[in-house]
């Protein structure tokens, strides 16, 4: 019997949708039960809906970037009600600490679109171009207290190609982003349940 998954995420869930098709394909022996957006407009609801997924909004209370404290804990007792042992974050621009870490400790994974611990934070693919790095590449990691820190699960390198722009940068990031983190969920499924 797969891992049960709960997935966070503030845009378009092109990750989740990812670790559908990997679930779908046979490749990733997970179930995904539980989709939640801070943005109620977000496109990773309607696509989680689409797959007959339950769906919720995270109430920030008018908070732009925190998470507070009331919002994490209800949260975690949605993602608990709802069956969730592995929480991954898929493009969720919100800082995850106590009380959400406490409930879930080692079982929240995020992925980052840079070679961490190079460039954490926004736009990383952009911080890479910037810097003049020969490469960029991608990160899933298990979330602790810092903001894109905690051990690395996997990562891979993307070349940075002679007259890449941001955006032809990120979508080659992006390609290797969604074969990874489908990797990276079955390799912890796998350490867990074997
Ligand atoms: C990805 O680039 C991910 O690495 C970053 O946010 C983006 C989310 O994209 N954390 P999507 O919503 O999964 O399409």
């Amino acid at each position: 019997m797969g891992m049960v998954l709960g997935v966070l995420g503030s845009g378009s869930g092109s990750n989740m949708q990812a670790i559908l098709d990997a679930i779908e394909a046979g490749t990733l022996d997970a179930r995904i039960a539980l989709v939640l957006s801070d943005k109620p407009d977000a496109f990773i609801l309607e696509r989680a809906k689409r797959h007959g997924i339950e769906t919720g909004v995270i109430d920030c209370r008018g908070f732009q970037t925190k998470f507070p404290e009331e919002a994490q804990a209800e949260t975690a007792a949605r993602l608990r009600d709802a069956g969730v042992e592995l929480v991954c974050l898929a493009g969720f621009l919100r800082l995850v600490k106590s009380p959400l870490l406490d409930v879930f400790p080692q079982r929240i994974l995020n992925i980052h679109p840079s070679l961490l611990p190079a460039f954490p934070g926004l736009e990383s693919w952009k911080q890479a171009l910037d810097a003049g790095a020969s490469e960029a590449g991608c990160t899933v990691h298990f979330v602790d207290e810092g903001m894109d820190t905690g051990p690395i699960i996997l990562q891979e390198a993307v070349p940075i190609l002679p007259g890449d722009s941001a955006a032809t940068l990120h979508a080659r990031i992006q390609v290797l982003e969604h074969r990874l983190y489908p990797a990276a969920i079955s390799q912890v499924s796998r350490g867990w349940k074997a």
